[in-house]
């Protein structure tokens, strides 16, 4: 049978729904590469399982997972900067040094396409056997146009090779390369007048990110990023108020920006620009959690503004080598006080929207089948024990593509 054909029928399971867990145990049918229903157990007719194959009972079931923030593709590992971390010397200490950020730079511009490929294959295997079915992966560690690209390159080739949708972005305003030390201003002009042209023109990125801070670049410097990247149709995030208090969130959600992200740091003034932008607030416990951060970002004041809060990995070679998107659920509670159910809403259906899918990551009639089933009896469960293995069954557009 072609899976356009394929139905498949769960019984007696949880299902959190990417915005909530529905009250009472459920059916949940797909057929093809869409959800074709879901029913309270108690109202499931038994002739609708007629030509279905039976995929279990019990567990819980999710949206895929969204991961809308990370960096896979890169060069080398800062496993001596982490030493060094912890004996005291700082984030920033490091970057101004030229390390961090640029000594991935150095190694990403190293590495050949095909070994980009073959280092960042294993992560993106590893966010996909805990349960994600949408990753975003950002450019921002060639810092050339030519490096820049490869990067994106290697990101499109990843969605192609294996069961997962990935969404492009250049971060070409993520650090200021050693040939412009004392030009930043040129090479912010070498990102809007040549990298987003050149991105956009092969279809290679499909948003604009910029790091917002006192190590990268200042707000009217991000701005022009912006402009240059809606200029070519481009949407538009940024890194921001992650180790200061810059205002580059409240400027990026002037432009509309889908998010913006880390903001430890944020006032008022920026949770307001947020909410009247539809803003979505990318919130990165893995980060904060690496770099021993003690600024917490303001939890409370966004939700009680309403701003959508999600959750992803950052994963990355420097603030967050952290390759386990449930953990982040577990971290996003403990260190956030994020409520599990925030926590998974932040994974799903929020994590959707920062990346512009907005009413994706959801489990409804006719949605994508993009679906966990796990081996937990609630949905927190899976904020509350860091545990992998508890994946038993994954569905990318219908495709059964894990099952234990
Ligand atoms: O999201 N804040 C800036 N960029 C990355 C860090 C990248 C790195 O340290 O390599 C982040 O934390
Ligand atoms: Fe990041």
């Amino acid at each position: 049978m072609s899976n356009a054909e394929r139905r498949r029928l769960w019984r007696d399971i949880c299902v959190f729904d990417g915005l909530c867990t529905l009250p009472e145990p459920m059916a949940v049918i797909t057929e093809g590469d869409r959800v074709a229903s879901l029913v309270a157990m108690r109202d499931f007719d038994e002739a609708s399982a007629q030509g279905c194959q039976e995929m279990g009972r019990g567990g819980v079931m999710t949206p895929g997972l969204v991961d809308c923030h990370t960096h896979l593709v890169f060069g080398g590992s800062r496993a001596d900067e982490f030493e060094a971390r912890l004996e005291g010397v700082s984030y920033e200490e490091i970057a101004r040094r030229g390390g961090g950020i640029l000594s991935t730079v150095t190694a990403t511009r190293e590495a050949s396409e095909e070994a980009l490929f073959a280092a960042a294959r294993p992560r993106l295997e590893a966010l996909i056997a805990d349960g994600v079915t949408t990753v975003e992966i950002k450019s921002g560690y060639g810092l050339t146009v030519e490096d820049e690209l490869k990067m994106l390159r290697v990101a499109r080739r990843l969605g192609e090779a294996l069961p997962v949708r990935v969404v492009t972005t250049l971060l070409g305003a993520h650090a200021l390369p050693p040939e412009y030390r004392d030009d930043s201003d040129g090479y912010i002009r070498l990102v809007c007048e040549e990298m987003i042209p050149a991105a956009a023109a092969e279809g290679l990125a499909d948003a604009v990110d910029v790091f917002c801070e006192k190590i990268a670049f200042s707000v009217a410097q991000c701005q022009r990023v912006f402009e240059a990247a809606m200029a070519h149709g481009l949407p538009i995030k940024a890194h921001a108020e992650q180790l200061s208090n810059l205002g580059g969130t409240a400027m990026a959600a002037r432009h509309g920006a889908l998010s913006a992200d880390h903001i430890e740091y944020l006032d008022e003034a920026g949770i307001a620009a947020m909410r009247e932008a539809g803003s979505v607030a990318v919130i990165l416990p893995g980060a904060f959690h690496i770099l021993r951060e003690t600024q917490l970002p303001p939890i409370a004041a966004l939700r009680e503004a309403g701003v959508p809060m999600a959750v992803a990995t950052d994963a990355n070679p420097g603030s967050s080598p952290l390759f386990m998107p449930t953990l982040m659920l577990n971290l996003a509670c403990t260190l956030f006080r994020l409520t599990p159910q925030e926590a998974l809403v932040g994974m799903t259906a929020h994590g959707a929207t920062a990346l512009g899918f907005k009413g994706e990551g959801r489990i409804q009639e006719d949605a994508t089948a993009d679906l966990c089933v796990w081996d937990v009896d609630t949905p927190a469960a899976l904020a509350y024990a860091v545990q992998p293995g508890r994946l038993r069954q994954r569905l990318f557009q219908g495709e059964l593509t894990h099952v234990v």
